[in-house]
C-alpha cells in the first residue's frame, strides 16, 4: 500500500506546493500583538486541513494563540493498532528585516528550486509534509496505518508559556503513545539526513541598569555620574574570559565532557568550518577554545547578547547620558546543566560587577533544560527506514544546538521520548530574512513521513 501512497504523493507534488503555500501566507507571528487573528486564522487553516484529511480536529484555546489537536477517528484506523504523536509549531518569527528579502515574507515564492517565505523551514514547511502524508493516506488507502495525532502549538518561538497545562491536560490522551514524532530541526547536510539525538536548553534574562532618573546632558554631568550604557557593556564584557569560557561562577560545574566515542563519530561528518563561515559571511569562526565547531555548537554551553537598547538610536549625534539600558541575554545550556541553578548564580554575579550609582533588574524570561533522547529504540529504526525510503540516503544521528521546549513536557510529563526527524538544511535561513526549503526536501518529508506511518505500524504491531 505504500507504494500506491508514494506513487499519489509524487503525482500530487503542485497540490502539495499550494497547499503549503496558503498556510505559509498567513503570517502568524506569536510575539505581535497585531496579529493574534492570524494567528486564530493559520490554526484554522490546519484544523481544516487536517478535517479534510480525515481526522477529527478541534481547537484548544489558551491564555494566548491556539493549539490543534486532531485523532484519527477509530473506525479509519486498523483495531488495537498503536498510537503515533506528531507535534509541530505553526507560529513564525518577526520577518524583519523586511527590506531584506528578495520576496515579501508571506508571500510564499517559488525560486531556484526552492520556496521562500516566513515558517517554509521553521516551522509550517516541515508540519505540513506530515499533515500532506496524512492525506495521502486517507485518500489512497481509506484508512491510516496506525492511530494518530497531531498537536500543533502557536507559541513555541515564544517559548511555549502555555503548552505544559495544555500536555498535562492531553495526558491521558498522549501517554499511550509508542512514539513522539517532530520535524522543527534540519538534515545534516543535502543528501545527509539526521535524526537528531539532543539540543540545548535554554536561560533567557533580560537585564536593565538604571542611574539617573533621566537622560542628562553629557557635557554638562560627564564624568561625575556612572553612565549605565557604558557600565552595560562594561558587565557584558566580563562575561567571557580570553579563552571563550563564560566566568559566571558555577556555570561548567555540571558540563560532562562528551564521551571519546560520540567526538569521534561528530569528527567524521564531512563538516567544513570554512564553508560554514563563508554562508555566514565571517573571515573566520571564533568560539570556546579546545573545541571543534561541532562540539561548540552541540555539547558546550554558550553566553550570548542577543539585543541591546541604550541611549540614542536616531541619525547623527545627540550627546546624553542614558537614564538607563538593557540587554537580553540568553545562554544554551547543555545536559545536567540546571536552569534554575544558573538563573541563581547569573544575579549575585552580575550585581558584583555593577559600579557605585547604577541599580540592576534582572528578569528570567524562559529557563529549561537540555535534552537527549534516545539513539536505539524502535522508533528510531523505524524513522532510520523511513528516512532512507524518503530521502533517499541513510541518516546521521546529530544533536543541534537549538532549543524545542515540548521535547521537555513530553519527556517530565510523559515519560516519553521524542524523535526529532529534520527535513530542512542548515542553510535555511531560520529566523533570518529569505528562510527557505529546498523543493527536495519539501517532497523528500512528504515521502518520508508517508513511509514512518507505514514503518511505525510495523514497528509496533
Ligand atoms: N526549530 C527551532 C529550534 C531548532 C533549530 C532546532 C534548528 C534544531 C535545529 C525552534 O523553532 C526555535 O527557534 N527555538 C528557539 C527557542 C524559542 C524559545 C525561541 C531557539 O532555539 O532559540
Ligand atoms: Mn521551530
Ligand atoms: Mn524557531
Amino acid at each position: 500500500m505504500l507504494d500506491t501512497v508514494m506513487i499519489w504523493i509524487d503525482k500530487n507534488s503542485r497540490r502539495w506546493l499550494q497547499d503549503v503555500q496558503q498556510w505559509l501566507s498567513i503570517p502568524s507571528i506569536s510575539t505581535d500583538p497585531n496579529h493574534v487573528a492570524d494567528m486564530a486564522s493559520a490554526a484554522q487553516w490546519a484544523q481544516h486541513y487536517l478535517r479534510s484529511a480525515g481526522l477529527h480536529a478541534q481547537i484548544i484555546e489558551t491564555p494566548r494563540h491556539p493549539c490543534v489537536w486532531a485523532t484519527t477517528p477509530p473506525e479509519m484506523c486498523p483495531r488495537g493498532a498503536s498510537h503515533v504523536v506528531i507535534y509541530g509549531h505553526y507560529d513564525v518569527q518577526p520577518p524583519d528585516p523586511l527590506e531584506a528579502w528578495v520576496s515579501p515574507p508571506f508571500s510564499p515564492t517559488i525560486r531556484g528550486g526552492q520556496i521562500v517565505a516566513r515558517g517554509a523551514s521553521d516551522d509550517k514547511g516541515q508540519t505540513f509534509c506530515h499533515l500532506a502524508a496524512l492525506l495521502a493516506w486517507r485518500e489512497v488507502a481509506q484508512e491510516f496505518p496506525l492511530r494518530i495525532s497531531v498537536l500543533l502549538e502557536g507559541e513555541e518561538e515564544i517559548g511555549s508559556p502555555n503548552l505544559r497545562p495544555v500536555i498535562e491536560q492531553l495526558k491521558p490522551l498522549l501517554s499511550d503513545a509508542a512514539a513522539l514524532i517532530i520535524s522543527d530541526s534540519s538534515q545534516f547536510a543535502p543528501g545527509i539526513p539526521a535524526i537528531t539525538s539532543g539540543l540545548r536548553g535554554m536561560v533567557y534574562a533580560q537585564l536593565t541598569l538604571t542611574g539617573p532618573s533621566h537622560d542628562l546632558h553629557s557635557g554638562i554631568y560627564g564624568g561625575a555620574v556612572a553612565n549605565p550604557a557604558t557600565a552595560l557593556c562594561q558587565i557584558l564584557g566580563k562575561l567571557h574570559d580570553a579563552t571563550g569560557r563564560v566566568t559566571i561562577p558555577g556555570f561548567y560545574d555540571d558540563v560532562d565532557a562528551v564521551d571519546a566515542p560520540t567526538r569521534a563519530d561528530w569528527a567524521k561528518l564531512p563538516f567544513s568550518p570554512e564553508a560554514m563561515a563563508r554562508d555566514i559571511g565571517v573571515k573566520q569562526l571564533n568560539g570556546e577554545h579546545g573545541y571543534t565547531t561541532l562540539e561548540r555548537r552541540w555539547c558546550r554551553p554558550t553566553l550570548d547578547v542577543n539585543g541591546l537598547t541604550a541611549g540614542f538610536q536616531g541619525n547623527g549625534a545627540k550627546t546624553i547620558i542614558p537614564g538607563s539600558a538593557g540587554a537580553k541575554v540568553s545562554m544554551r545550556l547543555v545536559p545536567r546543566q540546571d536552569p534554575e541553578k544558573i538563573a541563581a548564580a547569573l544575579e549575585p554575579f552580575l550585581q558584583s560587577l555593577l559600579p557605585d550609582g547604577i541599580e540592576m533588574q534582572l528578569e528570567i524570561l524562559s529557563a529549561w533544560p537540555a535534552v537527549l533522547t534516545a539513539t536505539d529504540s524502535p522508533a528510531i529504526s523505524a524513522a532510520m527506514r523511513a528516512i532512507r525510503t524518503g530521502l533517499g540516503n541513510d541518516p546521521v544521528i546529530v544533536r543541534e544546538g537549538g532549543s524545542i521546549p515540548v521535547v521537555n513536557w513530553f519527556r517530565q510529563i510523559l515519560g516519553l521520548e521524542t524523535v526529532l526527524l529534520g527535513f530542512g538544511l542548515p542553510d535555511d535561513n531560520l529566523h533570518a530574512p529569505n528562510e527557505k526549503l529546498d523543493l527536495d526536501c519539501f517532497y523528500g518529508g512528504i515521502r518520508t513521513s508517508a513511509a514512518l506511518l507505514d514503518e511505525l505500524a510495523r514497528q509496533f504491531s
